[in-house]
C-alpha cells in the first residue's frame, strides 16, 4: 500500500498542466457503446479509474486501444456480446452505471449491479432508473443486480428531474439519442462535463440542443457514427492545483487554463486574498500576501461552488485569519477528511453538513489516511503548510483522480514523495 510523505514549508513556483477531465471522460467512454463505429478519445487522463472503464467495455467485448499512457483511448463496439457489468467492477467505480443508457439504447438489454454506496454517501441511482422507465425501459432489481430491458428499443420522452444529477442527465441523454422519437428533459445538469458530452455525441450525428441549461431537447436518429472527440481539461484538478500556491506561497502557472468553468470557485479563492491572473499562458495564481482571510462555502450544482472542491477549499481555510462555514449539500457524508486535519491541529467544527473552521496559526504534521479520492488531496494540501512531515496513507484513492500528482507538485519545489 503506497504511502505519500510531504515535508511542509516550502513555497512553490513553475508552470503546471492540467490533464484530461476524469469525470468528462467516464461518460464519454460509454458513448462508444452507441455505435458499432469506433470513437477516438484524446487527452484522456491516465487513472485508474479510466483503466477499469476500459477493463468494464473490454468485458463487453468492445477492442479498445488505449496508448501507454491513456492519453489516446480508441473504443469499438462493434461486436459487443455480453451486456453483464458485474458488481466486482461497479462497486470500484460507480460511474459504471453510466453504460445502462447506452446499452439499452443499442442492444436493448443490459445487466449492471447496483454500484453500493462509497465513502462520501449512499448515492443511489434512482434518478437513473425512473428516467429510462419512463423511456419504455422494464427495469428488475435481482440479487443486487439491474436487469433491464428494451426489446422494442427505447422511446423519446418528457421528463423533468426531482432534483440534479450529473450521472442521470448523462445516461439518459445517451438513451436517448438513439430513442424511437424525441425527448425533452428538464432539471438536467449544467455540468461542463455534460456539454462536453453532448458536443461527442453530437459528432456522432446526435440531434441534441440545450447543453449546458437545465432543459436539453433531444431527436432520436437511428444510428450514430463514430468520431474523434478532444476531452476536456479538468477543472477540479486545476482547482485542486490553484489552492497549492494559496496554502504554500509562492506563484504557479496553470497552462492553458481559464477561469471560464470555475467562476464560483474562483471568486471564493480570490475573496481568501489569493490572486489569481488571466493571461495567454494560462492562469497565473499566488498566494495572499496579507494571510487568508476567511470565507463561507454552499456547494451547489453548477455553476455553483463544485462540491469536489469543497475538502481542498477546507484546507486553505484551516489556516485563515478567522471563521468560515462551509455548507455541502450535494452529498450527505462528505467531511472525512475534517477528522483528518484535525488530527493536524485543524480547529473544525462538524454539524451535519456544516463544518465550522476557526482559522488556526499553524499545523504539524501527522501521519494521516485518505478516505475518498477528493479527501486524499486535501489531507495533501494542509500537509504543504504544516510543521515537519505528514505521511498520508491508502493513496491509491489520490490514483483514481490524480495523473502523477507527486511528480507535478514536486517539479514545482514541493517536497514530496511516494513510497
Ligand atoms: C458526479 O457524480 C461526479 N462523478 C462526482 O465526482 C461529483 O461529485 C458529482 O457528479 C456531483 O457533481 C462523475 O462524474 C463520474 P450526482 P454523480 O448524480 O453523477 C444523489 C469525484 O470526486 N443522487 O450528480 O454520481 C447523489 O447521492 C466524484 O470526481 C440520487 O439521489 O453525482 C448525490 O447526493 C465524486 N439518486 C446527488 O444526487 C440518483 O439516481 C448528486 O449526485 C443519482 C444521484
Amino acid at each position: 500500500m503506497d504511502r505519500i510523505i510531504v515535508k511542509g514549508g516550502a513555497q512553490v513556483s513553475g508552470a503546471l498542466e492540467i490533464s484530461g477531465a476524469k469525470n468528462a471522460c467516464l461518460a464519454l467512454m460509454p458513448a462508444a457503446l452507441l455505435t458499432d463505429e469506433p470513437l477516438t478519445l484524446t487527452n484522456a487522463p491516465d487513472l485508474t479509474d479510466i483503466t477499469t472503464m476500459v477493463d468494464l467495455l473490454r468485458s463487453f467485448g468492445c477492442e479498445v486501444a488505449a496508448l501507454k499512457n491513456n492519453s489516446v483511448i480508441a473504443i469499438s463496439a462493434g461486436l459487443i456480446n455480453n451486456y453483464l457489468a458485474e458488481y466486482d467492477i461497479v462497486r470500484k467505480m460507480r460511474a459504471s452505471i453510466l453504460v445502462l443508457g447506452p446499452l439499452l439504447a443499442r442492444v436493448g438489454q443490459a445487466t449492471v449491479s447496483l454500484p453500493g454506496g462509497c465513502a462520501i454517501g449512499a448515492r443511489p441511482v434512482d434518478l437513473h432508473l425512473k428516467g429510462l422507465e419512463a423511456m419504455g425501459a422494464e427495469l428488475n432489481l435481482v440479487d443486487g443486480y439491474i436487469n433491464a430491458n428494451a426489446k422494442s428499443g427505447l422511446q423519446g420522452a418528457n421528463y423533468e428531474f426531482p432534483s440534479v444529477s450529473v450521472g442521470a442527465t448523462e445516461n439518459l441523454i445517451m438513451a436517448a439519442t438513439l430513442a424511437k422519437g424525441s425527448s425533452c428533459f428538464k432539471n438536467c445538469a449544467r455540468e461542463p462535463e455534460v456539454v462536453d458530452l453532448c458536443n461527442c455525441l453530437k459528432s456522432m450525428g446526435a440531434k441534441i440542443s440545450g447543453a449546458g441549461t437545465s432543459e436539453i431537447l433531444i431527436e432520436g436518429v437511428s444510428r450514430l457514427s463514430g468520431t474523434t472527440h478532444k476531452v476536456i481539461s479538468d477543472r477540479i484538478e486545476l482547482g485542486t492545483y490553484m489552492l497549492v500556491p494559496a496554502i504554500a506561497g509562492g506563484t504557479l502557472l496553470l497552462k492553458g487554463a481559464t477561469k471560464k468553468t470555475l467562476e464560483a470557485f474562483t471568486l471564493k479563492l480570490e475573496e481568501t486574498g489569493a490572486v489569481i491572473i488571466e493571461n495567454e499562458e494560462g492562469l497565473l495564481v499566488s498566494g495572499s500576501q496579507s494571510g487568508v482571510e476567511p470565507t463561507n462555502i454552499i456547494t451547489e450544482p453548477y455553476p455553483g461552488f463544485p462540491t469536489d472542491l469543497q475538502a481542498q477549499m477546507m484546507a486553505l481555510l484551516i489556516f485563515s485569519n478567522g471563521v468560515s462555514l462551509l455548507e455541502e449539500k450535494i452529498f450527505e457524508n462528505r467531511f472525512m477528511h475534517a477528522p483528518e486535519l484535525m488530527r493536524m491541529g485543524a480547529n473544525i467544527e462538524l454539524d451535519g453538513g456544516t463544518a465550522k473552521v476557526t482559522g488556526v496559526k499553524k499545523i504539524k504534521g501527522a501521519p494521516v489516511m485518505a478516505t475518498d479520492l477528493r479527501a486524499s488531496v486535501s489531507l495533501i494540501l494542509a500537509a504543504l503548510a504544516a510543521e515537519g512531515e505528514t505521511v498520508i496513507s491508502r493513496v491509491y484513492h489520490l490514483d483514481r483522480g490524480y495523473e502523477r500528482l507527486e511528480n507535478k507538485l514536486f517539479s514545482c519545489g514541493v517536497d514530496i514523495r511516494r513510497v
